[in-house]
C-alpha cells in the first residue's frame, strides 16, 4: 500500500530534528552551490543594497534556510556573512514539529534573521511580490502537484528576484538510495514507492528546465554536482538518511532485521570502499531561474 507524501513527512520530523546538528557541517558545503546560484552580491546591489527577503520552502529543520541567514548577517558566531549584506529569511514547511525543531535550533545558534512558518509551498499565505529569493533544497518533488508549487514561488517572488531549487539527480546516479530502495524492498518490502517517496522526479535537467519555464521563470540554469564524503567503512554512514526517510518503518523492524538491512548495505555499497573508507558519491542538480 502507498502512504501519501503528506502523512510520511508528518511521522519523520523526531527522525529530523535527531540527526540535523550532525549533519550540519555537510549541509552547509552543499548550500554553497544554492548561495551561489542566487548572487546575493548581484541582487542586493540591484535593490541598492536594501536588506533582501528570503523564502526558504520545505526546509524541514534548517536546510537551507539557515545558510542564506547566516550570509545575510543572522549569526553573531559565523564568519559566513557576505560583507555588506543583510536580510530575513523566512523558512516554511508543511509539517509544524520541523518548523518548531527549526525555531529551536535557530535559538541555539542564536541565528536572529530567520523565522519558522507552517506553510504549503502550493499554497503559499504570502502576497504576490513578497521576496527577493525563493530557496527550496530537496522540497519540490515531494509535493502533490509540484508545478502548481512552482507557479506558487515564482507568484511570491519580485520582478528581478531569484529562485534556486536543489534536486535529487535519478536513482541510478545515486548508489547509497538505490542500495537503500532495493534493500528495504527486499526485507522489510517497503522502498520509496511504498512509502510514499518520490525522491528523483526531477532528475532529468531538460524537463526540470521546462517545468520552471512553463511555471513563468526567465534565465533558467542548471549545474550538476556529485561530492562524495570519505567515511570510515566501520560507520554505518547511511543511517541518517534512512531514519530520515523510512524513520517511521524502521522504528517497527526487528533487530533482525536491522540487522539484514545493515550488513547488505554493507555489501552492495562495499565496492566504494577506499583506503578503509567509503567514498558513496550523491548526485544532484542545482536549478536556478528568475522573474523578470
Ligand atoms: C527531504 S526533506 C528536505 C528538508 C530540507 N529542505 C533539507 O534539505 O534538509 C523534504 C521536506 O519537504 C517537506 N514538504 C513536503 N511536502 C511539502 C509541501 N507541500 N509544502 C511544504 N513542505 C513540504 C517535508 O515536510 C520535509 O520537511
Amino acid at each position: 500500500m502507498t502512504t501519501p507524501p503528506s502523512t510520511t513527512w508528518h511521522h519523520l520530523s523526531s527522525d529530523w530534528i535527531n540527526w540535523a546538528d550532525r549533519l550540519a557541517p555537510a549541509a552547509e558545503k552543499i548550500n554553497r552551490h544554492m548561495l551561489e546560484a542566487t548572487d546575493l552580491e548581484g541582487l542586493a546591489a540591484s535593490r541598492n543594497g536594501a536588506p533582501l527577503d528570503v523564502l526558504d520552502l520545505a526546509s524541514g529543520v534548517g536546510e537551507p534556510a539557515f545558510s542564506f541567514a547566516r550570509a545575510l548577517g543572522g549569526s553573531s558566531h559565523s564568519s559566513a556573512n557576505i560583507a555588506g549584506i543583510s536580510g530575513h529569511v523566512t523558512a516554511t514547511d508543511i509539517v509544524p514539529d520541523m518548523c518548531d525543531g527549526l525555531a529551536e535550533r535557530a535559538a541555539e545558534e542564536e541565528i536572529a534573521n530567520i523565522t519558522a512558518l507552517p506553510a504549503n509551498m502550493e499554497k503559499l499565505p504570502f502576497s504576490d511580490q513578497s521576496f527577493d529569493i525563493v530557496s527550496c533544497r530537496f522540497g519540490v518533488m515531494f509535493c502533490d502537484d509540484p508545478d502548481l508549487a512552482l507557479r506558487e514561488a515564482h507568484r511570491v517572488l519580485r520582478p528581478g528576484g531569484r529562485a534556486v531549487f536543489m534536486v535529487w539527480a535519478p536513482l541510478v546516479d545515486n548508489p547509497l538510495f538505490a542500495a537503500m530502495d532495493a534493500i528495504l524492498g527486499n526485507i522489510l518490502g517497503i522502498g520509496f514507492d511504498q512509502a510514499g517517496l518520490d525522491p528523483f522526479s526531477f532528475g532529468n535537467v531538460d524537463q526540470s528546465m521546462n517545468r520552471l519555464e512553463d511555471a513563468g521563470f526567465t534565465g533558467i540554469e542548471a549545474t550538476s554536482h556529485n561530492p562524495a564524503g570519505r567515511i570510515p567503512e566501520t560507520a554505518a554512514f547511511w543511517k541518517p538518511q534512512m531514519d530520515m526517510l523510512f524513520g517511521n518503518i524502521l522504528r517497527d523492524a526487528s533487530d533482525m532485521d536491522m540487522g539484514a538491512i545493515n550488513a547488505a548495505m554493507f555489501e552492495t555499497l562495499s565496492p566504494y570502499i577506499e583506503d578503509g573508507h567509503f567514498q558513496v558519491p550523491i548526485c544532484f542538480h542545482v536549478l536556478s531561474a528568475k522573474r523578470t
